[in-house]
């Protein structure tokens, strides 16, 4: 028996978990659950919001399925830590991302797709009046490295300070004071270059796709963006029937925003994929449609993107869209290898968005006085969908 180790972590992600585990229930998923914590109140309580326990069982089990974890500003994170705890030199890091680096989650795959009947859809008008082009898009990024590698420093150590300014361009900061400075560092390593730049291509072979966009800031990040290029060209010569296209992000953003059309699989760094794939999911309904999956060698862990969702964290009862969520159980599901309950759950939402009758609030038009659905209410319908797939 598989078993899945259930992190639900904080606000929203409370929610959105358990109504997924009942899709995955009414499915016939066979597996075992096993719950581990995670988040900002064992921050408070304890000052490790990423317990070693957390880790041990998803280095044991290999796959888990994560909520979200609401993360604060250094400072906040300060005060809200229990006295008792304070002053320790304790330091807050998002726990989510230190379980990627931790179980080298280094592969965030992030699909996004027009779910049909959706009035929050992508429409632009075109010569012929309106049009409804449908997207389909994965965004493909690499999750410990870069600027999350979590490398940085708030004022400057002196042996960094003495390393900077071998660099001509730190003349600028000269008379800064160090502990006027910071630094957050994008620093990357060939090896998952060339790794993320595999994910991408494989992703875009099993999509049936003839490219892959590789996005970055040329101009500004120059070695390290060349370092992801680079990889991306030595893995676009596997593969004869996919070529590469490159584009700088900026650019890119405003070609996504009017022809989501033409994009399948887009390669990132990190950041710059989060950036990317939080825009895309803002043309099929947004965050409550966006799933992901981090991708290790050993482990793997699925879940919606978004966040804790602090402002509809505490609506009773919750109106969070729990279809993110769910997206993510099918991933589990399919990477798993039971595909055919995925593509059962992804049927079955299908037939629920398409039928329109069960809406959460996301899903309405921004003025739209119309009674909208609960979290609960649309997985009821998803799994009714279900009964019939
Ligand atoms: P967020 O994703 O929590 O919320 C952004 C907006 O989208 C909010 O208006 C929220 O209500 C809405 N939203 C998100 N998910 C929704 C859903 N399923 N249904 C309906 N509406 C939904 O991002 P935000 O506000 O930037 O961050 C809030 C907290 O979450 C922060 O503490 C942040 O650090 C954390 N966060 C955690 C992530 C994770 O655990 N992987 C990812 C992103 C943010
Ligand atoms: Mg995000």
């Amino acid at each position: 028996m598989k078993h899945v180790v259930v992190m639900t972590g904080d606000g929203i992600g409370r929610v959105v978990i358990p109504l997924a585990l009942r899709v995955l229930d009414a499915v016939g998923f066979k597996a075992d659950y096993v719950r581990a914590e995670i988040g900002w109140d064992l921050w408070r309580t304890t000052g490790q919001p990423l317990p070693e326990a957390t880790v041990a069982l998803l280095e044991e089990h290999g796959l888990g399925l994560f909520g979200a974890v609401t993360s604060k500003p250094s400072q906040e994170a300060q005060r809200a830590l229990s006295p008792h705890l304070r002053d320790r030199g304790l330091r807050y890091q998002s726990p989510i991302l230190e379980l990627r680096r931790r179980l080298g989650l280094s592969a965030s795959v992030r699909p996004c797709r027009t779910w049909t009947g959706n009035p929050t859809n992508f429409i632009r008008m075109g010569s012929q009046g309106v049009e409804t082009p449908p997207v389909d898009i994965t965004v493909v990024m690499q999750n410990t490295e870069g600027l999350y590698a979590g490398i940085g420093w708030s004022g400057l150590p002196e042996p960094l300070r003495t390393a900077l300014e071998s660099h001509p361009n730190m003349k600028a900061f000269a008379n800064a004071p160090s502990d006027q400075l910071a630094v957050s560092c994008r620093l990357i390593s060939r090896a998952e270059c060339i790794r993320i730049a595999r994910v991408a291509f494989t992703t875009a072979s099993a999509q049936g796709r003839t490219q892959v966009t590789l996005c970055d800031k040329w101009g500004v990040m120059q070695e390290t963006a060349s370092m992801l290029l680079d990889a991306a060209k030595e893995e676009e010569k596997s593969w004869p029937d996919i070529s590469l296209r490159t584009e700088n992000v900026d650019a890119l953003l405003v070609q996504l925003l009017r022809t989501p059309e033409r994009y399948g699989v887009i390669l990132c760094g990190a950041l710059v994929g989060d950036i990317v794939s939080d825009a895309a999911s803002g043309l099929v309904g947004g965050l409550g449609f966006a799933p992901c999956a981090n991708l290790g060698d050993a482990c793997a862990v699925f879940e919606p993107t978004h966040g804790s969702a602090p402002d509809i964290a505490q609506d009773e009862p919750s109106r969070a869209n729990p279809i993110a969520a769910i997206l993510a159980a099918a991933m589990l599901c399919e990477h798993a290898g039971d595909t055919g309950a995925a593509t059962r759950i992804r049927v079955a939402i299908e037939r629920t968005v398409e039928m329109g009758e069960t809406r959460t609030p996301d899903m309405l038009p921004l003025n739209g006085m119309v009674a909208s659905a609960t979290a609960e209410e649309m997985t009821n319908a998803i799994i009714a969908a279900l009964d019939q797939t």
